[in-house]
């Protein structure tokens, strides 16, 4: 927790630089710090004693008022149980905010970009972009919710060749009935069928690359219809992701297409800094450490032997804009795993050039795959891509269902907007089910599990929240933490006390999930939250305990909890509805 590091960090350092307590949760205390242990290896000291030292002068530092016991144990840990007063104490001071709810202050305001999303337009969102939609999503709310300046970039796919036969294709159509066609059906449709035409009729391919070259060289009438599609395609997106309940807008696409009056520029200044390399007719830079299997040096290319610029190329415009222009001090990839070697030479090319770094840096934010209920990559019975917006609807469907199963079970209507609510409920579940599982892994697309109101799912985070409005709701007040927080007293209870220390470990949970880029982290406290109120609701009276005191106490517990697991959802992008 960091009030205790706090206090026991310095000490640490005092007496090795570098030296961190580290101090984690525990099952015989509340907390364990295990740094001493290293600490006497340094200084050649016994551990035991030199914990000693490190607890006695901690107390003397206010160690001694937050804890109730506090002692050495085993080979050199120093246990530590807070105390029920100091609980009290942090409780008060809760306040609505991620501040107010204890999230770390920064020492540094970063302005940072994420680069999330980038579907490919003209075409229908797949899962990998659903992934990097939600998970990038949830990583600028977590980084602005801890004081960084966040940027949204959806770089999408919105240059190249396959311009090209899609413009053909629209022409081909007629512009009115393209545009209508584009309006209405699915993206995909229009992509398979310009694709179907430029593989089997020679003289549709031959135009198709003569418009190439027109949109290449700024045709106006070439560009205008690139216009509309493109512009089509992001209306389609914004749908989506409006629907999935994402941040990123048409304000914030800057796709392929933006760089491209800079990548001119971009190879010239490469091969002023003499880092370019003319192999076979292609020009590469060979970034020093990467090779391929058979040890031969890996060239990145960024213009192919045909003249044209490469991904590559774009994104290292990307990286200059972002640190030039925009003044980036971190750039955030939010793209999945297949692209690790294409980002980390990006990145040391980049570096090479001077775009990025020393007071720069980008981090690949990587993710696995969708997995189908059999294991096998996420497809639909037929073999075809998962349509995103089939999959929402879904969703809404099922949580719909299941909403009115549950109501007829307990025989308690759902009072409400139950639209509201199935949209909420199952949207959740599916983002939940992805943001909870570490984002490098591969994960099962499991309609069951993840809409089930048991486990480390959205629903049941979203029903211990409800819980606790329905609490305010019969106690005819509201769950006002600013007005509440004051009135708690020291928990007593165990189901309490543990409720107290969870609420109080949000601060904690937020930034390692932050220094991570692991939402999942921030999931699994939630999940550790919504449990512990499960159990204190269990065990422990709010409503109907004796004295008025002590009913206020848990009353402001509750709200705190609330407040908490709201706040926290929607820094997961995830509603919090008051009923289900
Ligand atoms: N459009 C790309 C794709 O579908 C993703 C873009 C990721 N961002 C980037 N700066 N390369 O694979």
């Amino acid at each position: 927790m960091s009030l205790l590091d706090a206090v026991l960090a310095p000490i640490f350092d005092d007496l090795v630089p570098g030296a961190s307590p580290a101090l984690r949760p525990s099952q015989r205390a509340d907390f364990q710090a295990d740094g001493a242990l290293q600490v006497a290896r340094a200084l050649g000291r016994a551990p035991r004693e030199v914990a000693q030292e490190i607890l006695s002068r901690a107390m003397e530092r206010g160690l001694e008022q937050m804890c109730d016991r506090a002692e050495v144990a085993g080979p050199g840990f120093i246990n530590l149980r807070l105390s029920a007063g100091m609980l009290a104490g942090r409780l008060a001071r809760l306040r609505p905010g991620a501040e107010g709810l204890g999230a770390p202050v920064q020492r540094r305001r970063l302005k940072v970009v994420v680069d999330y999303g980038g579907p490919n337009a003209a075409k229908q969102m797949h899962v990998g972009h659903l992934r990097s939609s939600i998970i990038g999503d949830a990583l600028v709310r977590a980084l602005r919710a801890v004081g960084h300046d966040v940027v949204r970039e959806n770089h999408i796919g919105d240059w190249g060749a396959n311009f090209g036969m899609l413009v053909e294709h629209l022409c081909d159509l007629g512009e009115d009935r393209g545009a209508e066609e584009l309006a209405m059906g699915d993206l995909e449709t229009f992509y398979q069928a310009a694709r179907a035409q430029y593989e089997t009729d020679a003289s549709f391919a031959e135009r198709a690359r003569a418009r190439v070259v027109l949109l290449q060289s700024g045709d106006p009438a070439t560009l205008r219809l690139w216009r509309l599609l493109v512009d089509a395609s992001v209306a389609h997106f914004d749908r989506d992701f409006q629907r999935l309940g994402v941040e990123l807008t048409r304000e914030d696409v800057v796709g392929e297409s933006f760089y491209n009056p800079m990548l001119e520029d971009v190879v010239t200044e490469l091969a002023a800094a003499g880092l370019l390399v003319d192999s076979d007719g292609a020009r590469c830079v060979f970034p020093p450490g990467h090779t391929n299997r058979e040890g031969a040096p890996l060239p990145l290319i960024v213009q192919n032997s045909a003249g044209g610029f490469t991904y590559a190329a774009t994104d290292l415009a990307a990286i200059k804009d972002r640190t030039q222009r925009i003044g980036a001090d971190l750039i955030v990839y939010v793209v999945g795993l297949p692209q690790t070697e294409h980002f980390k030479m990006v990145f040391a090319v980049a570096r090479m050039a001077g775009w990025l770094g020393p007071s720069s840096e980008a981090v690949h934010v990587g993710f696995g795959n969708v997995l189908g209920p059999d294991g096998k990559m996420f497809r639909t019975r037929q073999g075809g891509t998962v349509k995103l917006s089939e999959l929402l609807q879904e969703a809404e469907d099922r949580a719909r269902a299941l909403m009115i199963a549950r109501t007829e079970q307990t025989g308690q209507p759902l009072d409400g907007d139950m639209a509201r609510t199935a949209a909420a409920v199952g949207i959740g579940a599916i983002k939940y089910a992805d943001l909870s599982t570490d984002r490098t892994r591969d994960y099962r697309f499991d309609w069951d599990r993840m809409l089930s109101f048991d486990g480390n799912t959205a629903p049941y985070i979203q029903y211990a929240h409800a819980r606790v409005c329905s609490i305010f709701r019969r106690a005819g007040t509201a769950a006002d933490l600013t007005a509440m927080a004051g009135r708690a007293l020291p928990p007593e209870e165990d189901e309490e006390r543990e409720l107290a220390k969870t609420v109080l470990c949000f601060g904690d949970a937020l930034q390692s999930s932050v220094e991570s880029y692991g939402p999942h982290k921030l999931c699994a406290y939630l999940f550790e939250l919504a449990s512990g109120f499960t159990r204190f609701y269990e065990k422990c009276r709010v409503l109907d305990v004796a004295p008025a005191e002590l009913r206020a106490s848990r009353l402001a517990l509750c709200a705190a909890t609330g407040e908490v697991l709201a706040y926290g959802l929607g820094l997961l992008g995830i509603e919090a509805p008051e009923r289900m």
